[in-house]
């Protein structure tokens, strides 16, 4: 495929996504292989991921998926049915990340002894699409947007994930259509989340401190919100949406270093420069030294709730 764009958006751009200039032809503006246009449609925020290092403290922080919720998931989307062929169960994951959600499918799939299926995993930013094929190295990964599955055939794919990233792409009209253009008629779509649970006073805290940063960005999110299904349920194109959003929980244990880590692997966080993000580390810092349910403790539980929601094609 090829794209076009201008010289000025060239000089604009901070992407770390290699930029092939080898191929510009005589009308100048033509390059082959360029991510750019693709990268248009992931939040700035969400680009604070690509930033050295970023991928690895994610993937050190971010808690894992308790597979009970993705047993249960998995089967809301018919993956754990058997797959008698002769075509794989083709399963798409949007938004894969370091792969944390993609391994608790694998370990699902082995204590249910599913074969014959194949998943496609799907990442924008280059630097997560290396530590996924570092932490899941037998699982496929395509380095695109939800927006541009241009990889996948219309009517082809038996389930699409997406595991704490739908929200980075559901005011993006493409890639509802893309992700409805995949399916194969019937086939499901399947959204997870885990979301920091607000119930505690220092974690309300901090996620509100945050949340400005984010809705001051085209995005505008920062973690699950029901509101972002409202482009499926108003699509015309799913059916049968269903939803378990309390039966799972999820903690972790973390010191004040982790806290502050945990922190560092936020998007908006991870995103900030210099002043800005010192800024927002020491508020975190501060929170924890003076909340009264932190302030004399070393360990700290960080709860979270996790959202489950499915819908049908067509
Ligand atoms: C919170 S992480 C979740 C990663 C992984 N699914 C997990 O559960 O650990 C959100 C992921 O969505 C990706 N993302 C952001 N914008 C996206 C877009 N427009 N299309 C697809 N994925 C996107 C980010 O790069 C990031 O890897």
């Amino acid at each position: 495929m090829i794209y076009r764009l201008s010289k000025l958006s060239i000089l604009k751009s901070k992407l770390s996504t290699p930029i092939l200039t080898s191929n510009l032809n005589q009308f100048g503006l033509k390059l082959r292989n360029f991510h750019l246009s693709k990268m248009e449609s992931v939040s700035e925020a969400a680009r604070g991921w690509s930033n050295p290092g970023v991928s690895n403290i994610y993937e050190k922080t971010r808690p894992d998926y308790n597979l009970d919720s993705v047993e249960f998931l998995l089967e809301k989307v018919g993956a754990l049915k058997p797959h008698l062929g002769p075509e794989p169960f083709t399963i798409v994951e949007l938004g894969a990340g370091t792969g944390k959600f993609t391994r608790a499918v694998l370990k699902v799939f082995e204590k249910h002894a599913v074969k014959n299926f194949k998943i496609i995993a799907t990442e924008p930013l280059r630097e997560m699409c290396e530590k996924f094929k570092e932490m899941v190295p037998n699982v496929e990964i395509l380095q695109c947007p939800a927006s541009d599955l241009e990889g996948l055939t219309n009517n082809s794919v038996d389930c699409i994930l997406a595991a704490t990233s739908f929200h980075w792409f559901y005011k993006d009209q493409k890639a509802i259509e893309e992700i409805h253009r995949v399916l194969k008629p019937k086939a499901m779509l399947g959204l997870i989340w885990y979301l920091p649970d607000r119930s505690v006073s220092w974690i309300k805290n901090i996620e509100e401190m945050l949340d400005p940063k984010y809705e001051a960005l085209k995005f505008g999110i920062n973690t699950y919100d029901e509101k972002a299904l409202i482009p499926l349920r108003d699509h015309g194109g799913f059916v049968n949406e269903g939803a378990d959003v309390t039966s799972y929980t999820y903690t972790q244990e973390f010191s004040l270093t982790d806290v502050i880590d945990r922190y560092k692997g936020k998007s908006v966080v991870a995103a900030a420069q210099g002043a800005e993000k010192e800024l927002m580390l020491k508020a975190i810092e501060q929170e924890m030294k003076t909340n009264p349910e932190t302030k004399n403790e070393e360990k700290y539980i960080f709860k979270f709730l996790k959202k489950l929601h499915w819908f049908q094609k067509i």
